[in-house]
């Protein structure tokens, strides 16, 4: 459902990322791992639209969507979260997943300023659905709470809640289980299982690779912009270059 073919994006000097292809299947779970600035935020920020790519495609379901916005994107059913959380702390908990359904709602601006009851009716739909995914991703007791009386794991899951709020066909996941302890982790594996077992094609970076050799159907590997491998979890594991990348040459 996903194909990027020969993308490029380079910052001045700096070739964050180079030439680099791949392929995503639809409901599969496909990971992005690689060392420190190997280019794996600038991929995800490529690919849903942050960035314009120097050069390359990106086909999501047989259409070239290189260089739209990220708004066109989540019209077409793509959705992320954020290494560093993006989340509105002055605003509730429900307030900030409702956030990522608003770009499904078409509202009419005057109709909305009217407070007409087809408005109302949508914006409780809304409210029922964003609850609902706060539950399923485990923050449910959190729908009456402000976001700032949460803790930083549950934050890391009411993103995840926001990005599911707008329906999207796959999601992407930058660093989903980054500062979390052991349980917590333990707790978002189970999460973005369910994730993929609901339909939702999963794009995941992640370090911690407990998490990403237990989850992942393909893994590809960046080291500095450029594919290193790629494979299923085992041929990952026992390829010396990836081993290189991340123990250095002397392993
Ligand atoms: N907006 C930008 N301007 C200039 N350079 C950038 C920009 N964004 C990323 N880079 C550079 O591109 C390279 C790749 O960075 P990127 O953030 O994509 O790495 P990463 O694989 O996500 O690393 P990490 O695992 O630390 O999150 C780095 O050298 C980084 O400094
Ligand atoms: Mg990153």
């Amino acid at each position: 459902m996903l194909s990027i073919e020969n993308l490029s994006k380079s910052f001045g000097g700096v070739h964050a990322v180079q030439g680099v292809s791949f392929s995503v299947k639809q409901g599969a779970i496909h990971s992005v791992i690689g060392p420190n600035g190997a280019g794996k935020t600038t991929l995800f920020n490529l690919v849903t639209g942050v960035y314009t790519p120097t050069s390359g495609r990106i086909m999501f379901n047989g259409e070239n969507v290189a260089g739209m916005s990220p708004d066109a994107l989540a019209r077409r059913g793509m959705s992320r979260t954020f290494q560093n959380l993006q989340v509105c702390m002055n605003m509730s908990a429900l307030d900030n997943v409702m956030v990522g359904s608003h770009l499904r709602l078409n509202q009419n601006l005057f109709a909305s300023m009217l407070r007409l009851p087809a408005v109302r009716r949508a914006d409780e739909a809304c409210r029922h659905d964003a609850a609902e995914l706060m539950r399923f991703c485990g923050v449910g007791k959190y729908i009456y709470a402000d976001a700032d009386q949460m803790s930083y794991g549950a934050l890391k899951r009411l993103e995840i809640a926001r990005a599911l709020a707008a329906k999207p066909k796959v999601i992407l996941l930058d660093e989903p289980a980054a500062g979390l302890n052991h349980t917590e982790t333990g707790e978002i594996e189970e999460l973005v299982r369910k994730i993929a077992q609901s339909g939702i094609t999963v794009v995941l970076v992640e370090h911690d690779m407990k998490l990403v050799m237990n989850l992942s159907d393909h893994i590809l590997v960046l080291d500095y912009g450029k594919k290193l491998a790629e494979g299923t979890a085992a041929e990952v594991r026992a390829n010396p270059d990836v081993i290189a990348a991340y123990l250095g040459a002397a392993a």
